[in-house]
């Protein structure tokens, strides 16, 4: 028999939203005619920008013709699609991202777990507590971690508590960290980070030469000006960071799939002699080999974001997820519940009552209301005795949510 990579053994329990679904369809099983209302895993309800729709449309179209037929595109992503990001993601707001610093993905969840293709095995890494579980999956099947530990997180890790005394912002590690992951605004608590905030972070990496992973997936539900929409605005982070996007969120690409990962040329790692290695090239070198591209199609759809039609459609529907949040917030605030994020980003991190578990509260919910959100343990034990709920819905079932919530 072949032998089995042992480094999935170690995975404490299947992935999160799997769980969730499992229980989610043993209570339908049971009760299945009642209504639940998903505010579980954050995936957009809403149709698709109808620019974005069209544009691949038309786009299918060309393909229909041999002059407008297309093969295998460049594993990068095409430049068109290259060059309308940076010049509206980065260029516009004072970053000097060149387009061949982005490569275009199916999603950031394979990219934030592909990277470590790139990079030793003996790199220490930091993740918050709570995070988001790719972070720390990917680093237990590539065998970047011990085991399992009894009070929760693997050995080997560091993890940085983020919680109500630190405003969900993680500390500045004192020791040499390699690598670090930070998501902002932040998947599950919907924190942000100021510019004087996360340039203590940029400082961090450049005097210790670690790398950051900066997630920027819900960069677009950012409200308040002075926090920025990527770790490019920090003077310094294009010689540590490498930044993951998405269109999942913004534009509803989660069934269409289309994302990117900003991998500065300036960016370097070292070899075992000491010698200093570019990232980009090593990435390329990935995308290139494991990679065939994302399809034409759907990067015309892409492109159509950054059209005048686009535009607005984008920033409708994040003000409608947005308006969803602030509801959700108002809400379960004046029903007593203690409530943070949902201001700048699509979650909304609340405290579960004190007699229960996160997922005594899910039960609790899903069983009285018919709820599905997300255990806060589910992120990490610092997660325990909270719980996520996600704004990505229609406006009816956030009322109805609500209503439900408030009057169990
Ligand atoms: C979540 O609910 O945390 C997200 O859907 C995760 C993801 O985008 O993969």
């Amino acid at each position: 028999m072949v032998l089995v990579n042992e480094n999935y053994l170690k995975l404490k329990a299947g992935y999160l939203f799997p769980e969730i679904s499992k229980r989610v369809s043993l209570h339908t099983q049971k009760k299945s005619s009642e209504n639940i209302i998903k505010l579980g895993i954050g995936d957009v309800t809403e149709p698709l920008p109808k620019a974005c729709v069209k544009a691949m449309n038309n786009a299918l179209k060309e393909m229909e013709t041999h002059a407008g037929f297309k093969g295998y595109g460049p594993e990068q992503g095409y430049i068109w699609l290259r060059e309308k990001i940076a010049n509206n993601e980065f260029l516009s707001k004072g970053c000097k991202i060149n387009p061949d610093e982005i490569f275009i993905s199916d999603g950031s969840k394979c990219d934030s777990s592909n990277i470590l293709d790139i990079l030793g095995q003996d790199n220490s890494i930091a993740v918050t507590d709570p995070v988001y579980p790719v972070y720390v999956d990917s680093n237990v099947m590539t065998g970047r971690t011990g085991n399992p530990l009894e009070e929760g997180g693997y050995e080997g890790l560091t993890y940085l508590p983020i919680n109500e005394d630190n405003g969900f912002k993680p500390q500045i590690p004192q020791q040499k960290v390699d690598i670090i992951y930070l998501c902002f605004p932040n998947n599950p608590t919907g924190a942000t980070v100021s510019r004087k905030e996360l340039k203590r972070w940029v400082d961090y990496a450049i005097q210790n030469n670690s790398l950051i992973f900066f997630d920027a997936a819900y960069e677009a539900f950012i409200q308040d000006e002075d926090i920025p929409h990527s770790i490019y605005e920090i003077e310094g982070a294009k010689s540590c960071a490498i930044e993951f996007r998405s269109f999942s969120k913004n534009a509803g690409f989660t069934g269409v799939r289309c994302a990117y990962t900003v991998i500065p040329k300036t960016l370097s790692g070292k070899n075992l002699n000491g010698e200093k290695i570019q990232l980009w090239s090593l990435w390329n070198r990935r995308q290139s080999t494991k990679f065939n591209g994302v399809s034409y199609v759907v990067q015309k759809g892409a492109e159509a974001i950054y059209t005048k039609e686009g535009k607005e459609e984008v920033k409708h529907l994040i003000d409608f997820y947005m308006n969803n949040a602030s509801i959700m917030r108002e809400e379960l605030q004046s029903s007593g519940f203690t409530v943070f994020g949902g201001t700048n980003a699509p979650y909304v991190w609340m405290k579960v009552p004190e007699t229960m578990s996160s997922w005594d509260f899910f039960d609790y919910l899903l069983d009285k209301a018919n709820i599905v959100g997300t255990p806060g343990s589910g992120f990490g034990k610092a997660g325990e005795g909270y719980f996520r709920l996600s704004a990505f819905n229609s406006l009816d079932n956030v009322v109805d949510a609500m209503n439900r919530i408030t009057n169990i």
